[in-house]
């Protein structure tokens, strides 16, 4: 069976360029093989963590939500704004109240991160920062990363990087991606007969 890929972006507003990002990622890791599953940062809409909450009524149905549909997939890929050369508060919120969750999932999944970002450096600093609470919590995070820089600029009408150098490097590191992944699921299965 195909690996299973969970793929969104990590941001809420409507024109978001990680959302575009994401969606472009997507349809690279079908392409490669894999199945996608397209999730909105809506979709896990959750308060801030709060640990009167948490001992009073237990998880938030967004925590949960997030947490079932990476505990499903073998890999997950984000595309993540970076603020202020470091990880948006809403995605690490995010992070920490699905750690709360037992068994957490992030444990033993891969994970691909990616980045937009209308500067000239396109987010790179913040898929460092992002590495830290994942690697933390047992993510295997793919070392190669991509940073769509100006990002304003680089999508076509049909949601294709305009730059046909930069699409080939994008669709050349998902396919490595679910090849790596592919391999480490089948190697796990064999190892479990
Ligand atoms: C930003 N932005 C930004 N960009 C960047 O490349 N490096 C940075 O450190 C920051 N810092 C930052 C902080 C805050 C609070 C905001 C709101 C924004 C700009 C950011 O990359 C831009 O708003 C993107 O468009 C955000 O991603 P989405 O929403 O388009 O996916």
């Amino acid at each position: 069976p195909p690996v299973q890929v969970l793929v969104f972006g990590a941001a809420l507003r409507a024109g978001s360029l990680n959302a575009r990002l994401a969606s472009l990622t997507a349809r690279l890791i079908a392409q490669a093989g894999a199945e996608v599953d397209i999730g909105r940062m809506h979709d896990f809409d959750m308060p801030l963590y709060d640990g009167d909450v948490e001992a009073a009524e237990g998880p938030p149905h967004g925590a949960l939500a997030l947490r079932d549909r990476i505990q499903r997939c073998d890999a997950f890929v984000i595309s993540s704004p970076e603020y202020n050369g470091s990880v948006p508060g809403l995605l690490k919120n995010a992070i920490d109240w699905v750690s709360r969750i037992t068994p957490q999932p992030f444990k033993t999944k891969h994970a691909l991160l990616v980045s937009a970002s209308p500067s000239l450096v396109g987010g790179n600093r913040g898929l460092w920062a992002l590495r830290v609470p994942l690697e933390h919590l047992g993510t295997r995070v793919y070392p190669d990363m991509f940073s769509l820089a100006r990002a304003y600029e680089a999508f076509t009408e049909d949601g294709q990087l305009a730059q046909p150098d930069l699409q080939q490097r994008l669709a050349d590191t998902v396919s490595a991606f679910v090849h790596f992944v592919e391999a480490d699921v089948r190697y796990v299965c064999l190892r479990r007969r």
